[in-house]
């Protein structure tokens, strides 16, 4: 996916925002109950127009509050539009500053404007740097011009917005690391919007064989990313029979998708991120009921993330070595499917008695497991819609974290804390284990009352040999305040935690 705006980052004295000459000019104005610095200047040059919007209280500067002025006078810009950023001084908490960013982002659209400036004055966030303000605006005003509509060609909305230039005021520190922050944040849109448009598009389309085809895209695109995809012929060959049965009962074919980047020696150890990729889950031979089974095409999210977040690693370029692989198969029942009762190997050797055909996600995900340990990985982390019983305990706010290793955990949770694209640690103590006993397998697919924590007991029988953590993002991959389409969680989070490890 290419970027769908260039944002860029520029220094302006503030006696010269009225002259520049802008299609749509945003201002962020503080909580005043008179003139301040910035809008007198507007003020002195429209000869009192603002000082008469402030006594009518149409200009009040309370956060996030938008009036929209078309021909300003004595300002240079077609379209104004001031922002109530709140009083000045007063910290304000992430969640209020994620919401101002959204109606910025929103006024910079449906200004209907091809270039925008935006010029904030400073706004203090809670436990928050300057740099992260700019990180999460950039990255909202990018994800913000997102949409997906499968209506053909014509119906397409048109976004006009190509170009966003940040504004700031000069200092003398210079604007570095801000500009840094600023690339992540819009990169980390475009990873999310990325993982958006292949987790929307319908399972009719997005099947495993175009999960492969789009990742051999990404890395056409981005040569530093080297793409491998074996099909059921070679999987087979090696053994990952356990993977091979779910894709059973379809007509399509499996496929595992390897995607490799090293920005380090190759012999730095990398770390990896698994990606679930159904791409779509009819619960097979356990069948799932009618109602919103439609929205089972998003199953493949986990590994949408992961192709996200590689899209924008493959931009940033960090340091480090990360791999990614995606576990790609179809949940189909027909006469060729798996069955309850039935026992497969699995790549590791262990066999697993296939109790519910329905709980297929950790059966592709455990031969990718084991496939990883060839990597000799730092980190493995896998990203799935893996129960509906994490839906239940999180609902769509946080991600569900497992882990056998609490260093990796923690680093997770700030990832999460640090992005705005959270996940709460859920327990996998050894006691949960014994649910998963089978009279005639080493273990069952099912078993106990705690749906997320067995699931992830079941994949941590194939993680002995490295550090991993589990993301069970059935709640947060969409739904919720998001509604029925994908949300681009956890690309924020994922990207985070790359970027963090040295
Ligand atoms: N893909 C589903 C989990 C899911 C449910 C994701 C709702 C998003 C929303 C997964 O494959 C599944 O069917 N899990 C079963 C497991 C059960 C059979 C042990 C579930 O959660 O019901
Ligand atoms: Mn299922
Ligand atoms: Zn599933």
């Amino acid at each position: 996916m290419k970027k769908l705006i260039n944002i860029s980052l520029s220094e302006i004295k503030l006696n010269d925002l009225t002259k520049l000459k802008s299609e749509t000019l945003i201002i962020g104005s503080y909580e005043t109950k008179k003139i301040n610095d910035i809008t007198n200047i507007f003020d002195k040059k429209s000869k009192g127009v603002l000082k008469k919007l402030i006594s009518r209280e149409e200009l009040s500067g309370s956060l996030g509050n938008i009036l929209y002025l078309p021909n300003l006078e004595g300002t240079a810009s077609e379209k104004v539009y001031f922002v109530g950023c709140g009083k000045k001084d007063k910290e304000i908490n992430e969640q209020e500053f994620l919401s101002f960013s959204q109606k910025v982002s929103d006024a910079a659209l449906q200004s209907k404007a091809k270039n925008v400036h935006i010029f904030i004055p400073s706004i203090s966030v809670k436990n928050r740097s300057e740099e992260w303000n700019y990180k999460i605006l950039a990255r909202t005003l990018e994800s913000n011009c997102y949409k997906y509509f499968f209506k053909g060609k014509k119906n397409q909305p048109k976004n006009n917005l190509t170009k966003v230039t940040l504004l700031k005021e000069n200092e003398k520190k210079g604007l570095g690391a801000i500009n840094k922050a600023m690339k992540v944040g819009h990169i980390t849109g475009v990873g999310m919007n990325t993982s958006r448009d292949l987790a929307n598009t319908p399972a009719n389309i997005c099947t495993p064989s175009y999960l492969a085809s789009s990742a051999k895209k990404l890395s056409k695109s981005f040569p530093v990313i080297k793409t491998k995809v074996l099909g059921e012929k070679e999987m087979k060959k090696i053994g990952m029979d356990c993977l091979l049965s779910v894709g059973n009962g379809s007509a399509q074919e499996s496929k595992f998708i390897i995607m490799e980047y090293y920005g380090a020696a190759k012999t730095k150890k990398p770390n990896i991120i698994v990606g679930k990729g159904i791409t779509f889950d009819t619960g097979g031979i356990s069948i799932k009921p009618s109602p919103a089974m439609d929205e089972m095409k998003y199953d493949m999210t986990g590994s949408a993330s992961v192709m996200g977040t590689m899209r924008a690693i493959a931009e940033i370029k960090p340091k480090s070595n990360i791999i990614a692989v995606i576990a790609a198969a179809e949940n189909m029942p027909s006469s060729t499917a798996t069955k309850p009762g039935d026992v497969v190997k699995t790549l590791s050797g262990q066999t697993v008695e296939v109790l519910n055909t329905d709980a297929e996600g950790r059966l592709v995900l455990c031969d990718a497991l084991t496939y990883v340990e060839r990597f000799n990985p730092a980190s493995v982390i896998d990203i799935a819609t893996l129960t509906g019983a994490c839906v239940v305990a999180l609902g769509h706010e946080a991600t569900g974290l497992l882990s056998n290793d609490q260093k990796l955990a923690d680093n997770i949770l700030n990832s999460g804390y640090a992005s705005c694209d959270r996940a709460w640690q859920l327990p996998l103590w050894d006691c949960y284990q014994d649910a998963l006993n089978s009279k005639y397998a080493d273990i069952a697919n099912i078993g106990g009352r705690a749906g997320t924590i067995t699931a992830a007991c079941f994949l941590s029988r194939f993680t002995k040999k490295y550090n991993w953590a589990h993301l069970d993002i059935a709640g947060t991959a969409y739904g919720g305040k998001v509604g029925k389409k994908s949300s681009g969680r956890p690309v924020p989070l994922l990207t985070e935690y790359l970027l963090s490890q040295k």
